[in-house]
């Protein structure tokens, strides 16, 4: 069931992915929540090792590298995805290290290397977290950090009708679930949030920060409507992404 959900999932983002050049990049964390600007998690990131995990198009490994960063590192699973950051990249100025692989496997990531490893919109897609926390925690130095930012786990259970919120989900669903994006057939997961802070325990890591927020403009009755999935009278009551900023220890 895995190298299958996998093999969609490729052949999906292959046939997306020009459509998502740029999308879902730093400063950009998610839906509705505050921007890596306001919130600082990386700190100064001048001369350090990073890996992106799903890099995408490369804007969020780009984004480091104007702010100093000595080596930029990504994997991905799409082929086109990784195409499209070589050359982003590498127009940008930069000489990326990008593996177009799975995450859940090593492609020839070293060991011991980084001092952050981050994923913007990406890691939720695992179809193994545990070993996907664990082959992070290789590749990090001992004290670097993890970051990353995904759906909130509460965001799959509820409805909205007109300015009502309904509990209409199931917190406890992880099963795998198909959905369409751009007419493609994906695969995800809903997970519960100890399906992410005992496989980081698990891993070697200690959670650091929890950002549940939802940025001024949605608490403020602004933020454009995008779908009823993410909708903003749902981010007015609770967070619709989160953030987790973890340390190897
Ligand atoms: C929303 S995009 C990420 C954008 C990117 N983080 C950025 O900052 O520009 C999600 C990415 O996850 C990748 N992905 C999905 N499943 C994956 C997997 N199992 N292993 C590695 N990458 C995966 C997709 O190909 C896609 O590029």
């Amino acid at each position: 069931m895995q190298d299958k959900i996998l093999k969609q999932n490729k052949e999906a983002w292959d046939a997306i992915a020009d459509d998502w050049f740029g999308t879902t990049a730093l400063p950009i964390y998610g839906v509705f929540i505050p921007t890596e600007t306001e919130l600082s998690l990386f700190g100064d990131v001048k001369g350090k090792r990073l890996l992106d995990i799903g890099c995408g198009s490369g804007h969020s490994l780009k984004y480091h590298g104007d702010n100093g960063a000595s080596e930029l590192w990504g994997i991905d699973i799409s082929t086109k995805q990784i195409e499209n950051a070589n050359r982003f990249l590498q127009e940008s100025g930069y000489t990326p290290k990008l593996f177009n692989s799975p995450m859940e496997i090593n492609p020839g990531i070293p060991a011991d290397y980084f001092d952050i490893v981050y994923s913007i919109y990406a890691l939720g897609w695992t179809v193994d977290i545990e070993r996907t926390f664990r082959l992070i925690s290789a590749y990090l130095k001992k004290d670097g950090v993890l970051i990353f930012s995904w759906d909130h786990p509460f965001l799959s259970c509820v409805d909205t009708e007109d300015d009502r919120l309904i509990f209409n989900g199931n917190y406890f669903e992880t099963e795998p679930f198909t959905f369409q994006k751009d007419g493609n057939d994906l695969f995800a997961y809903n997970r519960k949030f100890s399906d992410y802070i005992n496989p980081l325990a698990r891993a070697g890591f200690a959670v650091e920060v929890l950002v549940e927020e939802t940025d001024k403009a949605a608490l403020e009755g602004g933020g454009e409507f995008r779908s009823n999935y993410y909708s903003p009278v749902k981010a007015k009551r609770f967070p619709l992404s989160f953030i987790i900023k973890a340390r190897k220890l």
